[in-house]
């Protein structure tokens, strides 16, 4: 065989080993506890419609860009669209990113120079970090929201220097102290950036905005993935920052721009948010009645967040499969997160509540829950 099949073989039997292989399972049609559509915009039939509407007013758009935004792919639709986002966020400025995934690569590999530092809490999401590797600069992480631990990592920053935090971390669904952690960068001179993937939609405009702190954050990284039920994103900043990631950040450069029907849905999405106030505070009645419903007992814990992700700790993969497939056969759909892709020991469920969830729904879910939780004390 091969030795590069052979490897490609152990790599795999390792990870069944372990009981952390991964696979692609069919959609189901389980009660949804597991997507980020927080306020149903993905399943969405007035959003549907209205991309639909807006695709066929536009009939002179071609069905895939065809190029990079810097070649034949921009059109003045996705510039006016930039900043109809910037406005509505309070930002100077906005590029759009083909992903979340994109947009943090781009940013945090294009930005920060040899001789530079990046800092990060431990817990930023996959794409904060592997942006950081690819950029030549120094690289820390401080302890999850820690604001001493920041601090002494602050001290040993050389050059420019830029800390990067979420304002909903994905996997645990809490808030940083998010006014402190910019008074800590401000004091050191380093850049603030946000990445509010998950806090869009519980707040509208993002948990930057719901402070007041937009002035002072040097970038935000907003997605339409996950609350605004499309895809891409947007970087947001002054107007250098935009014309600096025009010029250097490589997964900007490099790639075919969005096609017109990509543009059209986050345009609509962003229409359906403005007229949004009923779901989100559907979604967080529901995050209340689910977090006075769950009952962990004392050998498990329902991590401290108040947003839509929520997570119980079963400390180990076989615990947090076990109680997924429990959850599973009472037909909702929740998906244990393992480690390696979060720490071992910190092996969970991790429950996203939407607006569309109903009362009926969440107290089934929790009785269901609390009796594992029960069996396994
Ligand atoms: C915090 C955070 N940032 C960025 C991303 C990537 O966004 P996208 O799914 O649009 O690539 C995710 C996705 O899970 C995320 O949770």
């Amino acid at each position: 065989m091969n030795p590069a099949e052979d490897f490609l073989k152990r790599k795999l039997q390792e990870r069944q080993q372990a009981g952390n292989y991964r696979e692609l399972k069919p959609e189901n049609s389980r009660v949804d506890f597991c997507s980020n559509d927080y306020l149903g915009f993905a399943r969405s039939l007035v959003l549907k419609q209205s991309i639909a509407q807006e695709v066929n007013t536009n009939p002179l758009s071609l069905n895939g860009a065809a190029g990079s935004r810097l070649l034949s792919g921009n059109i003045r639709y996705a510039e006016d669209l930039e900043n109809q986002i910037a406005d509505y966020h309070q930002s100077e400025a906005g590029l759009l990113f083909n992903s979340g995934y994109d947009a943090n690569l781009g940013l945090l590999s294009s930005l920060a120079q040899r001789g530079d530092t990046i800092i990060l809490d431990e817990l930023v999401h996959a794409s904060i970090i592997d942006g950081a590797r690819l950029s030549y600069a120094n690289r820390y992480s401080f302890r999850h929201n820690d604001l001493e631990s920041l601090e002494a990592k602050l001290k040993l920053a050389k050059g420019n220097c830029y800390v990067v935090i979420e304002s909903v971390y994905s996997m645990d669904g809490d808030t940083p102290p998010l006014t402190q952690i910019l008074n800590l960068t401000e004091k050191h001179n380093a850049a603030l950036i946000v990445d509010e993937a998950h806090a869009v939609g519980l707040y509208p405009r993002g948990l930057v905005c719901e402070l007041g702190l937009q002035q002072r954050i040097f970038a935000r990284i907003i997605t339409f993935g996950k609350a605004l039920g499309s895809h891409g994103a947007v970087v947001l900043g002054s107007n250098t920052l935009r014309k600096y990631l025009i010029n250097f950040a490589r997964s900007f450069i490099y790639t075919t721009a969005a096609p017109f029907h990509q543009l059209a849905a986050i345009k609509m999405a962003y229409q359906l948010l403005e007229d949004s106030r009923e779901a989100t505070i559907s979604l967080k009645k529901n995050i209340d009645l689910f977090k006075q419903q769950v009952n962990t007992g004392k050998n498990f814990t329902l991590l401290n967040s108040d947003s839509a992700i929520q997570c119980i700790v079963l400390k180990s993969n076989e615990m947090a499969r076990e109680a997924a497939k429990q959850l599973q056969m009472n037909n909702f759909d929740v998906r244990p997160i393992l480690s390696p892709t979060i720490a071992q020991g910190t092996e969970r469920i991790r429950i996203c509540l939407h607006s569309f969830n109903t009362e009926n729904e969440l107290t089934l879910l929790a009785v269901t829950l609390n009796k594992f939780i029960l069996l396994h004390a």
